[in-house]
């Protein structure tokens, strides 16, 4: 089964308008021969529009950090996906471990948040993975598998279409630790495997399954060697332009 790469940026909360497009402009003509990979920046909210602007016209697409599951209302300080689709987002990540270890974000709540994104043509990147004391505990598989199940419950095979899933060990975030390839394809090709269990084979072969977790130019063609590993969800590294363009080159020259 072919899939295709996407390399996503995440950018956290980093990069204001004027930064964010001095950024992208940059990314946007290195990147204007890239065909065979799929390029995705997400921005912080404020400079989602002005992002969509500045890349139209080109492959790239615009993805949010997070949002809420509601359309509208009472909801201080959030953001719906409505607002993100009328700003031109595509993708929202969704689930991402700061979100959950800072701001208290649960697997029931995340739920509700990929559901909706699902309903509303968005295509959510869930982010799940283990911890360090969880990696020492021998409780990988079982913390995966939990969050897979509990953040994808109710939601059924044609929804799940558009889903992506982002392995990031939490230990490996901006740490500058990462995964050794062979680490990070165990628990991608369980991954699948519990896809299978939970939709079927066809649509587990179909998700696109990210590595995230100090991905950089120099450890980016192993990662992206590895059979169940179908792109990357780059923190630190895509805030550099050079190491953002040469991930996704690298990532565009194992797929010629
Ligand atoms: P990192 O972040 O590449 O800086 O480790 C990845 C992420 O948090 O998505």
């Amino acid at each position: 089964m072919y899939r295709k790469f996407l390399i996503a940026g995440n950018w956290k909360m980093n990069n204001g308008v004027t930064d964010s497009v001095s950024l992208i402009e940059v990314i946007r003509r290195r990147m204007e021969k890239v065909r065979a990979v799929d390029v995705l920046i997400c921005p912080p909210f404020i400079a989602l529009d002005a992002a969509y602007k500045v890349t139209s016209g080109s492959l790239l697409r615009v993805g949010a950090q997070n949002m809420y599951h509601e359309s509208k209302g009472a909801f201080t300080g959030e953001i719906s996906f409505s607002m993100l689709r009328d700003c031109g987002v595509s993708h929202v990540i969704l689930g991402h471990s700061e979100r959950r270890t800072i701001f208290g974000e649960s697997d029931e709540f995340i739920n509700k948040k990929v559901c909706a994104a699902l309903e509303n043509n968005l295509s959510p990147i869930l982010c799940i993975g283990e911890s360090e004391g969880e990696r020492e505990q021998n409780k990988t598989f079982h913390v995966v598998e939990a969050q897979l199940k509990q953040c994808l419950d109710g939601i059924s095979n044609e929804q799940a279409e558009n889903l992506i899933i982002a392995y990031e060990p939490v230990w490996a975030i901006g740490t500058g630790k990462t995964a050794t390839p062979e680490i990070a394809q165990e628990v991608h090709s369980f991954i699948r495997e519990k896809l299978v269990e939970i939709f079927d084979k066809k649509l587990a072969n179909s998700v696109r399954i990210l590595y995230g977790g100090s991905m950089k130019a120099a450890n980016a063609k192993a990662l992206l060697s590895q059979v169940d590993i179908d792109g990357g969800l780059i923190g630190g590294a895509s805030l550099i332009a050079d190491e953002f363009c040469s991930i996704v080159e690298i990532a565009e020259n194992l797929s010629l």
